[in-house]
């Protein structure tokens, strides 16, 4: 069959490779019928280059027809229509059972102190082979698929895979009170979806960053108000004057490591993933990668006593981190990957009403053949052509 390869540094490119089979009893093979690419896709292009291998098969965010299971799966039949979790948990062990399905215990990367095993991420979360292809084996299929009606678009039920409940999740832990403020820092598909999540949810005040002209318009659109962090000297103090001189209950980060606004930090992202494995790997671990513009802006921006709520992946062991504004400010902080499924049933009642009341129909700009994805990687990755979300069609 046909799928994306990670090859090296900034290539990825679409081949042959074999098809994938049942190989434990809760397996199950799913037959895509659309698969997107994610803003940590592009952690991988570059800065997470170290933890992969050429010919990796790359994507965490699909959905199709389920055409093979094991004896162990008892919930599926071929030809269900399913929606995939990115993170692979197994539904039964300690962690899965108080519904943090990131840590899951059985799917756990214990000899590389990671939680549960993702879809096509890295030697650090399994190398699983990942749904950016035509076809991919579930492991833990008796837990991890979500059934879909066989009625409307993919694009209604595809998000639900990721950043749909991220951004869900981003907003439940940015913890605002009634009648307060949320600001989402980033938007990209997670951004502008942790706006619309924000609004459904009843948050009205919603401040929304990014230096895309066509980002900040669709998180307008949505009914934020916007910033436009190329335009204004400090974006804590134009926060600050939107709230009362105060800042804002709640900070979403929906940016992570690559951060626009410090091109030190790029520079020593950009080298690190250009050494020899062993040592980039060590520089990863040991020292402070990350570029943290976003990061330090949510402690800036949030207001005293507020919450900072981390969406946006970070990789570095050493960040040095402001402390004495952390403390003194009394943050509360919440982060980490998505838990997916504790999620699900909330989301998929939002998305199955008639009226797409979260526009996932119209959040992709780009839909192509899986061999497109080579050149989409990049115009996502560039912002051109005002991408904000491909959608691939293996
Ligand atoms: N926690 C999870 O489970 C989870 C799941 C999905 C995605 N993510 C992460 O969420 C982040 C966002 O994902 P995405 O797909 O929306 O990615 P994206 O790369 O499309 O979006 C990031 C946005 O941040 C903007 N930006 C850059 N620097 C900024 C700054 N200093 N201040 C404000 N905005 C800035 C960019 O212009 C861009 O629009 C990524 O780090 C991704 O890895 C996490
Ligand atoms: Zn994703
Ligand atoms: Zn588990």
């Amino acid at each position: 069959m046909k799928a994306l390869t990670w090859q090296g540094l900034n290539d990825v490119a679409v081949k042959e490779v074999p098809d994938p089979r049942i190989e434990q009893p809760t397996d199950a093979v799913v037959r895509v019928t659309s698969t997107a690419i994610c803003g940590s896709d592009l952690h991988l292009y570059g800065v997470l280059a170290p933890y992969l291998t050429p010919g990796d098969v790359l994507g965490h965010e699909f959905m199709g027809i389920v055409e093979e299971v094991g004896s162990a799966v008892g919930n599926l039949a071929v030809g269900d229509r399913v929606v995939v979790p990115f993170n692979i948990s197994c539904g039964h062990c300690w962690m899965c059972s108080r519904g943090l399905f990131a840590q899951c215990e059985t799917t756990q990367n214990v000899d590389q102190g990671k939680g549960a095993s993702l879809f096509g991420y890295t030697s650090l979360y399994g190398a699983v082979p990942g749904g950016q292809a035509e076809r991919v084996r579930v492991p833990h299929a008796d837990f991890g698929p979500i059934k879909v009606p066989h009625e409307g678009e993919d694009e209604r039920y595809l998000y639900l895979s990721d950043i749909l409940p991220t951004a869900w999740q981003g907003v439940d832990y940015a913890d605002v009170p009634e009648g307060g403020s949320l600001v989402v820092l980033g938007l990209g598909p997670v951004g502008q979806l942790a706006v619309r999540a924000a609004k459904h949810r009843g948050i009205d005040h919603v401040i929304a960053v990014d230096l895309v002209p066509e980002r900040l318009a669709a998180a307008a659109t949505a009914g934020a108000t916007t910033i436009d962090l190329s335009a204004v000297d400090d974006v804590a103090d134009a926060v600050r004057d939107l709230t009362d001189g105060r800042g804002a209950d709640g900070v979403l980060e929906a940016v992570g490591m690559e951060a626009h606004g410090n091109p030190i930090a790029g520079a020593a992202i950009s080298a690190a993933s250009r050494l020899p494995k062993v040592v980039a790997r060590a520089a990863i671990e040991k020292v402070g990668i990350d570029r943290l513009d976003a990061l330090l802006t949510a402690f800036e921006a949030v207001r005293r006593g507020g919450t900072v709520s981390i969406s946006g992946v970070y990789g570095g062991m050493a960040d040095p981190m402001p402390m004495m504004t952390m403390f003194d400010k009394g943050l509360t902080l919440r982060m980490g990957q998505c838990h997916v499924k504790q999620w699900t049933d909330d989301l998929l009642d939002i998305v199955s009403q008639d009226d797409d009341v979260l526009g996932l129909e119209s959040l992709a700009t780009h839909r192509a053949p899986l061999d497109a994805a080579p050149e989409l990687y990049r115009t996502f990755r560039d912002k051109a052509e005002g991408c904000l979300k491909v959608v691939l069609k293996p």
